[in-house]
């Protein structure tokens, strides 16, 4: 059953009341951060410039004897840190490790009021969203935070993906969830080294016959569930994203993994290299070019219904509608 947003609320005495709506957001790339790093850190004030959106990370690639530094990091970085209007976010460790309880009240603690989005990993059920959601309630109330942290779930299990709806409609402070290639090819038994991207033996081969030798094309193994993560998150409000691309130094194939996600849906993903910045600043902005034809699509039917043709293609109210995506990402981006 779908939880309207305003039903399943915190329980806490004094806690913020949860979003009706989801601020919107330009959220084109998470760009993560090391927070133990001191080297990092520093950079995070010239970062903010940058990026939409810049996360402290505590969990995987942080080594266990770093946890406490990382989290500690984090809080220095939220405390010393102008934001404005980029976004705030911290990975939290998974909920059965020893770190996650004090990464969650020490953050909140400290940190609270600025923080947006905690981002939790390894979901694989709604069960794990109520149990961040009651506790985040619990601490807001008491550390007096005055607006509702967010959670975005990574989908990282098999157990995840088959419980996708039921996670996204698990609490209204969903925020969104992000494809976590890496930990769900180990959790699939996938047989690949990689984090996301496509690979060169997961292929289909043209028939044979004739004289022409037969070719081949690799296909993208993330696009079943990137679809599937896209229907769960707009059937209920909230926005997926593409998560980690690990090769840096391919930016062609970082690009085109991104390009994928933009177009079935995603609203962005996560950059891991000061590179993939850009990438993600490009291929998650529509194509001005797209942007104007779909300026001619909602000037050439004012009230969004009838049918018009614009060079040859014809348009009606569904294509009114894709315009209207467009345009009003463009307008978000110009903001
Ligand atoms: C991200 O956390 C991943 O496992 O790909
Ligand atoms: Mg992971």
């Amino acid at each position: 059953m779908k939880l309207p947003r305003q039903f399943y609320r915190p329980l806490a005495i004094g806690a913020p009341e949860p979003f009706r709506e989801l601020p919107v957001r330009l959220e084109r790339m998470i760009h993560f951060v090391p927070p133990h790093n001191d080297k990092m850190r520093a950079k995070v004030p010239e970062l903010v410039r940058q990026v939409d959106v810049v996360l402290g990370n505590l969990e995987d690639a942080i080594p266990a004897d770093a946890k406490e530094a990382a989290r500690a990091g984090f809080i220095k970085m939220a405390e010393e840190t102008d934001f404005g209007t980029t976004g705030l976010w911290t990975r939290i460790n998974c909920l059965n490790s020893p770190w996650v309880l004090d990464d969650i009240t020490e953050i909140v603690a400290a940190a609270g009021n600025k923080l947006d989005v905690m981002m939790l990993p390894k979901v694989e059920g709604p069960w794990d969203v109520h149990y961040l959601d009651q506790l985040l309630a619990q601490l807001e109330a008491r550390r007096g935070v005055t607006k509702p942290i967010l959670i975005h779930a990574i989908l990282e299990t098999a157990e995840g993906v088959k419980n996708v709806e039921a996670i996204a409609q698990a609490s209204p402070r969903m925020h969104g969830i992000s494809l976590g290639p890496a930990d769900l090819a180990a959790s699939r038994g996938m047989k690949t080294t990689r984090v996301g991207g496509g690979h060169p033996d997961y292929k289909v081969l043209s028939d044979p016959g004739g004289d022409a030798p037969r070719q081949s094309a690799q296909q993208d193994p993330w696009h079943y569930t990137i679809a599937r993560m896209v229907d769960a998150c707009q059937a209920n409000g909230i926005k997926a994203f593409y998560g980690p691309f690990g090769d840096f130094a391919d930016l062609d194939a970082c690009e085109a993994q991104f390009r994928n996600a933009f177009l079935l849906g995603c609203a962005g993903a996560w950059s891991l290299h000061p590179t993939q910045i850009s990438i993600a600043k490009r291929v998650f902005s529509p194509d001005p070019g797209e942007v104007d034809f779909a300026k001619r699509i909602l000037a050439a039917m004012p009230d969004g219904t009838g049918a018009v043709m614009i060079d040859g293609k014809m348009q009606d109210d569904a294509t009114w509608k894709q315009a209207k995506v467009i345009v009003d990402l463009a307008r978000l981006v110009a903001s």
